[in-house]
């Protein structure tokens, strides 16, 4: 069951490309605005009947996927709304052979391990204790043990960890060059007995040479320090990412000494109560909170990482896991900035459409196909434990993510599997939706108001916004305005990313034509075959108006990409193929035609109390160009 095929054909049109013109090269983010009001789209509500029969089909009620001996929990959540989009819970008919302490039916609060999907907490924790102000730090600064050992070690480079130039930020990106575990997990004398280990071909060794502790006893702290002095790196720093459980529990350490307090407490202090997650844990709580098919050994949902729990110790629910993705999502816990530095790369890996972060697996899902430069990106973080799976995704740029957590007897890929399907869904779905929003919210003729004719114009109430020095000097829409003109068209196409501007008019010139042209340094002798593209990008930037009783309209910056599509593009293998011949750089090109310190770039639109769009205001022609139909 590697993906469920799923056919949304009906519900959402994917039309072909325009054809020959070269694309659209979009700059990096959200190609829309996010849309809301979610729970109440009917097209919201079609994916989620279809995914409901699709999951009892394919998965539930199949005999060969072995769902007779799994539960899960599956949800879809958005940072915009406080209940899921779409949710699915199932309990495997075993269960009841067990006698099990836990629950005996699985549903939004059930709760699972969620092995390493805990370094998510972790960093988190980190993030809203500590902050990220240090990640360029030493460990050796904040760690005395750690400064010891390096005092300490030895000469040789390859069996010797450079402690000094581990940083506390390699912790959590997976880029210290540290070995995965101590002892914990992967080590030998651990899990054969000797006398196996011996004829399989391993030598016999000094009993002082095997570790004290590991996965039975767990070690104390001391002991993992006392490891740590005997361990090699597997890379220098920043070679490459290598996963590295040990990163996260010497991450837990670094904040601990600098906050005085226990990690544990930490995370229930900074995390699990300010975002209410009273289905979470950081020890095994209650059996009977629990999913528990088998004995809490056989399971493991008894084992405790003790010193190393911030690798991998918690547990958790679905409806907690998705209340901790909107925690991301709305920035609850960090200020903006600092969730956006979250959700960012910090290295690359083999796989050109994967990257790491923070603990993050980062991968690109296309949106077009063939369309190469109209993407969003996934935050994952998959973990596993006994008989438990739990994988946690996060799509910035569509403002949803997915939850899901199984226990029993699971097929391996059954997490990834599953997210797979919900991508397969819900990506082009709040693509799509996202593009109708605009659609409906932006598109539209925009004209200055002296070419409104006096028939059918209404003098617009005073503007919310005059109390603001930005838009001040040209705001004013009191009538009658000398005669300018000035108009532009916003259209949202089907596959092109962004709002396309058209018919741009600046006191009777093509601007458009205008724009591009100047921003791309155009020859004179060129001119003749220009074909400008101007399109509108979300900047994040906006201004909220305090108004009357309804609450205020806002004001909401886009930027521009003036790009000429003229010359006919390089085919999306070739774009693949080359090395420096780019068609797709327009970030470099921001903001480079700027007319008394405005920006010819920056496009700001005003809604009014009631959510509509009344107004598009082009910083640099000073022109607020009133929105017709
Ligand atoms: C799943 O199985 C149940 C019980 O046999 C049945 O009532 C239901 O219609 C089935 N659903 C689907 C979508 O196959
Ligand atoms: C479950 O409990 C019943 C009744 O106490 C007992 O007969 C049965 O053997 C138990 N099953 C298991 C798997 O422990
Ligand atoms: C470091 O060396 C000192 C002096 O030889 C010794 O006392 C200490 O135990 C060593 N520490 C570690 C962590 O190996
Ligand atoms: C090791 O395991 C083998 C079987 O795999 C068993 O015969 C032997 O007794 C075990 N040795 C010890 C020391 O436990
Ligand atoms: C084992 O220990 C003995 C005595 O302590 C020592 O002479 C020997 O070199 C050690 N062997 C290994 C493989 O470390
Ligand atoms: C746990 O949190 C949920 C969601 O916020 C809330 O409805 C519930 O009352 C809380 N339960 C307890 C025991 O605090
Ligand atoms: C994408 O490109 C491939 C190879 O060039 C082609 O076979 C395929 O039909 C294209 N798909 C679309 C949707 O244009
Ligand atoms: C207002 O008048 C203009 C010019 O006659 C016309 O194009 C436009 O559609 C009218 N708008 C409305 C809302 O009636
Ligand atoms: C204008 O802004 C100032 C300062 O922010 C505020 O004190 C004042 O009440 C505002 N006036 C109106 C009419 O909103
Ligand atoms: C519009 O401009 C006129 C003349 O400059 C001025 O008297 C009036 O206060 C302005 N109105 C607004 C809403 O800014
Ligand atoms: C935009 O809305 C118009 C009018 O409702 C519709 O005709 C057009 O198909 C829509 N375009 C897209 C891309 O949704
Ligand atoms: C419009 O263009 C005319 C002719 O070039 C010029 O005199 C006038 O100042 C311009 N007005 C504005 C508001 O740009």
């Amino acid at each position: 069951m590697r993906r469920l095929l799923l056919s949304l054909g009906s519900l959402i049109p994917f039309l072909p490309l325009p054809s020959e013109a070269k694309a659209n090269c979009p700059l990096y983010g959200p190609l829309f605005p996010r849309p809301t009001n979610l729970l109440h789209d009917p097209v919201v509500k079609a994916v989620a009947a279809t995914l409901d029969n699709v999951f009892v089909e394919h998965i539930d009620n199949d005999t060969t996927t072995g769902s007779e001996r799994y539960s899960y929990s599956v949800e879809v959540f958005t940072g915009s709304e406080d209940k899921p989009l779409w949710s699915h819970y199932w309990t495997a008919p075993s269960l009841k052979n067990f006698n099990s302490t836990g629950v005996t039916r699985v549903d939004s609060n059930t709760v699972f391990r969620i092995g390493s999907v805990t370094k998510i907490f972790t960093v988190l924790t980190f993030l809203a204790t500590v902050g990220d102000e240090i990640w360029n730090d030493p460990i050796t600064k904040h760690l005395p043990e750690i400064a010891e050992i390096a005092r300490n070690a030895s000469g040789d480079p390859i069996l010797t960890t450079d402690w000094e130039s581990i940083t506390v930020g390699s912790l959590a990106s997976q880029t210290s060059g540290l070995i995965r575990d101590y002892a914990l997990l992967g080590e030998l004398s651990y899990q054969l007995n000797l006398t196996d280990l011996y004829n399989l071909g391993f030598p016999p060794l000094n009993a002082s040479e095997y570790p004290p502790c590991g996965s039975w006893p767990t070690c104390e702290r001391k002991q993992l320090f006392a490891g740590l002095a005997r361990l090699p790196p597997s890379f220098p720093p920043f070679m490459t990412p290598t996963y590295s459980d040990i990163g996260f529990v010497l991450l837990s350490y670094v904040a601990e000494r600098i906050t005085g307090k226990d990690f544990n407490t930490l995370v229930k202090e900074t995390v699990l109560k300010p975002l209410n997650l009273n289905h979470t844990f950081v020890e095994v709580p209650e059996d009977s909170l629990g999913i528990i098919p088998g004995t809490s050994r056989a399971t493991q949902w008894g084992f405790q990482l003790a010193e190393e729990s911030a690798t991998g110790n918690m547990y958790s629910s679905a409806g907690d896991m998705s209340s901790l993705g909107r925690g991301i999502l709305r920035s609850t816990l960090l200020k903006p900035a600092m969730t956006r530095r979250w959700l960012k790369p910090s290295s690359f890996s083999s796989d050109r459409k994967a990257l790491v972060g923070m603990p993050w697996g980062i991968r690109r899902i296309e949106l077009v196909k063939n369309q190469t430069y109209q993407f969003v990106h996934t935050f994952n973080k998959v973990g596993s434990l006994g008989a438990y799976g739990c994988l946690l995704a996060i799509i910035p740029e569509l403002d949803i993510g997915f939850t899901v957590l199984a226990a029993g007897d699971l097929p391996a890929s059954l997490t990834t599997a599953i997210a797979e399907t919900l991508a397969d869904t819900y990506v082009p779905t709040l693509s799509y939706l996202a593009r109708a929003y605009a659609n409906a919210t932006f598109a539209g003729h925009y004209r200055h108001a002296s070419l409104l004719s006096s028939s059918n114009h209404t003098t617009p109430s005073p503007p919310p916004f005059a109390n603001t020095t930005a838009s001040a000097p040209y705001s004013n829409s009191t009538l009658p305005a000398p005669p300018l003109n000035s108009s532009l068209t916003i259209t949202v196409h089907p596959t092109a990313p962004g709002l396309g501007v058209s018919a741009w008019l600046s006191n009777g010139t093509d601007m458009a034509f205008v724009a591009v042209a100047i921003n791309n340094n155009v020859s004179a002798a060129y001119l003749d075959q220009l074909r400008p593209s101007v399109r509108l990008y979300p900047t994040g930037l906006e201004e909220k108006l305090s108004g009357g009783s309804a609450g205020g309209g806002k004001r909401v910056a886009f930027k521009a990409v003036f790009e000429d599509v003229g010359p006919a593009g390089l085919d999306p293998r070739e774009e693949e193929e080359a090395s420096f011949v780019t068609d797709c750089a327009t970030w470099v090109g921001v903001t480079a035609v700027v007319y008394a310190s405005r920006p010819l770039d920056l496009f700001v639109f005003e809604f009014g109390e009631d959510g509509k769009v009344e107004a598009v205001v082009n910083e640099a022609l000073r022109v607020r160009l009133v929105k017709v139909d």
